[in-house]
């Protein structure tokens, strides 16, 4: 099947095929990241605007190195220092991004649907780099990817999202992701950030921490989001850390082989003790790293790359 989509907006539009083939792509990629010479000329002579109009640290460097290793020339726009201050608005921004002749743009928008928007007003690919609480899907990639790598085919696999899901759209990339993987999904938290309704997405919700860490071999956490929340969701953060906050006691109710995610930032001592973000069972950093080699193949094939065309061999 060849890759035909331009824009990647979400994970729940991908199908396992799709998946299956960013997740070849970007195996084929990290081989090259690991030779002396970690560039390719794959996008020579391209322009990928970033435009990154909510905070971010990994994501933004993460598609400004991927870039950069695929010979593109990268222009980073962030909110400060942009007339989006002055009060221009989406549209016009994206339409001027698009008149200085870009051949790509990123974004990152507090407002959910804002991708889609772009992608229908715009010639050029939209890359989708978290919008809003609704879908951040290089993220839940980049993700299931590290998992694979660890654990092999996720299908059966237990895996626990344990945190504040309600206002993430990290959860929501990767329930689909990983439902289209064929895991065996388990989302815990306080009742008023872990609603039932999330059980028809094809996963199981869970007030109770130690059964559901039970023999999981993937606990991921989310940390708080309150730039989201209007209201408490919970009466302090010390209660929410004593009921739902991932220490070494509760590490030892998981599969002794499990491995422990974060998409970060980590609020430490929050939603996770430093001795297991910082432990021999977390994968927290090497999610960061995938992070470059699944954004390179992203923006190859919605460029028009085949995944066939990529070859690791020097
Ligand atoms: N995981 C993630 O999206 O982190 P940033 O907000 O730093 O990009």
């Amino acid at each position: 099947m060849p890759w035909t989509r331009r824009h990647l907006l979400t994970i729940e539009e991908l199908s396992l095929a799709e998946i299956e083939q960013i997740h070849t792509t970007a195996s084929a990629f990290k081989q090259i990241l690991g030779r002396s010479v970690k560039k390719v000329p794959a996008l020579r002579g391209k322009t990928i605007v970033n435009l990154f109009l909510e905070p971010s640290t990994r994501t933004r460097m993460a598609f400004d190195m991927a870039a950069k290793r695929l010979s593109a020339d990268v222009i980073a726009v962030e909110a400060s220092s942009s007339s989006t201050t002055k009060g221009e608005t989406l549209r016009d921004t994206a339409e001027n991004i698009q008149a200085l002749q870009a051949d790509m743009i990123v974004i990152r928008h507090s407002a959910a649907g804002s991708p889609l928007y772009l992608s229908r007003l715009l010639d050029i690919p939209v890359i989708n780099a978290g919008d809003g609480a609704h879908e951040h899907p290089t993220q839940g990639l980049l993700d299931t990817f590290t998992m694979k790598e660890h654990l092999g085919s996720l299908k059966g696999r237990k895996v626990v999202i344990l945190g504040d899901i309600l206002f993430s759209r990290v959860a929501r990339s990767n329930i689909h992701a990983l439902t289209k993987l064929g895991a065996d999904v388990t989302l815990v938290g306080p009742s008023t950030l872990v609603p039932e309704w999330f059980t028809a997405m094809g996963v199981k919700v869970s007030y109770d921490l130690k059964s559901a860490l039970a023999d999981a071999e993937v606990v991921m956490l989310l940390r708080i989001q309150h730039e989201r929340q209007a209201s408490s969701h919970f009466p302090s953060i010390g209660e929410y850390t004593s009921m739902f906050g991932l220490n070494k006691t509760r590490a030892g109710w998981l599969n002794p082989k499990a491995i422990i995610m974060h998409p970060g930032p980590i609020n430490r001592g929050v939603e996770i003790d430093s001795e297991l973000a910082d432990g021999e069972h977390s994968v927290i950093l090497e999610q960061v790293t995938n992070g470059i080699a699944v954004r390179m193949a992203v923006l190859y094939l919605c460029a028009g790359g085949q995944p066939e065309n990529v070859t690791p061999a020097a």
